[in-house]
């Protein structure tokens, strides 16, 4: 039985996997958050102090694996669940250096085909529909400027101690954006048959709706 393969990829910040956990609710689908898996392999790389040109041989030791517990993802570096501590700026900065490395792009490739191939997925990252699953049902490329992306930042972390400046996450914004669009493998970009959604002025639950209502538009009500 072939699965139903839905890709959604956009810069950091965009609400991806917020809205990516909404729809795949909605439709009953497994959300796969792929950005998990980069930062898990920059956490392994800080944690051991890997060098730069000692980063490709050493990724045959670091056990990266995703499970799905109650429909939730989670991510596992050996045995141990990592899913909280990779949520940090600093893996944040580093991930986005990380994922520019071919090797790691490559050795991360098979893990999320396979889940893809298995299951109804959701999936989200940067390269989902260009190189991940160029044979995705539906594309989507959600987007949302710049400061809309830090305001929401903002919001978000002022609510917690060392609140960062809000011109500080916008210039983190920006420099990301920059590193994950001008790598030279699998560089953030919108595939040709994706469809734009821009939630600079959408709210959590109408971007949802517009992303189930094009998903049941292009598979024709079969999900
Ligand atoms: O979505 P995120 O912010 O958790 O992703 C962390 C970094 O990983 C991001 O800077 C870019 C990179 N990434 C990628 O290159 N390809 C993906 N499919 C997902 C994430």
């Amino acid at each position: 039985m072939s699965t139903v393969n839905i890709a959604i990829d956009g810069p950091a910040g965009a609400g991806k996997s917020t809205i990516a956990k909404m729809v795949s609710a909605k439709l009953g689908y497994i959300y796969v958050d792929t950005g998990a898996l980069y930062r898990t392999i920059a956490l392994f790389i800080t944690e051991n102090s890997i060098a730069d040109e000692d980063i490709e041989k050493s990724l045959e030791k670091a056990d990266v694996s995703l499970k799905f517990i109650d429909g939730a993802q989670r991510v596992f570096l050996g045995d141990r669940d990592v899913s909280d501590v990779i949520r940090t700026p600093e893996i944040s900065m580093a991930a986005s250096r990380t994922s520019a490395i071919p090797a790691v792009r490559k050795y991360l490739f098979g893990t999320q085909q396979k889940i893809a191939a298995e299951n109804n997925v959701i999936m989200d990252g940067r390269d989902i529909g260009t190189v991940v699953l160029p044979n995705a049902d539906v594309k989507i490329f959600l987007t949302a400027s710049a400061e809309e992306r830090a305001n929401r930042r903002y919001k978000e972390l002022s609510e917690k101690p060392n609140c960062p400046a809000y011109q500080e996450i916008l210039d983190d914004i920006i420099k990301r954006d920059y590193q994950d669009m001008h790598r030279e493998t699998a560089p953030l970009k919108q595939a040709d048959d994706a469809v734009l959604v821009d939630t600079t002025t959408l709210n959590l639950e109408q971007s949802a709706d517009e992303i189930v209502r094009i998903i049941t538009e292009k598979t024709g009500g079969a999900v």
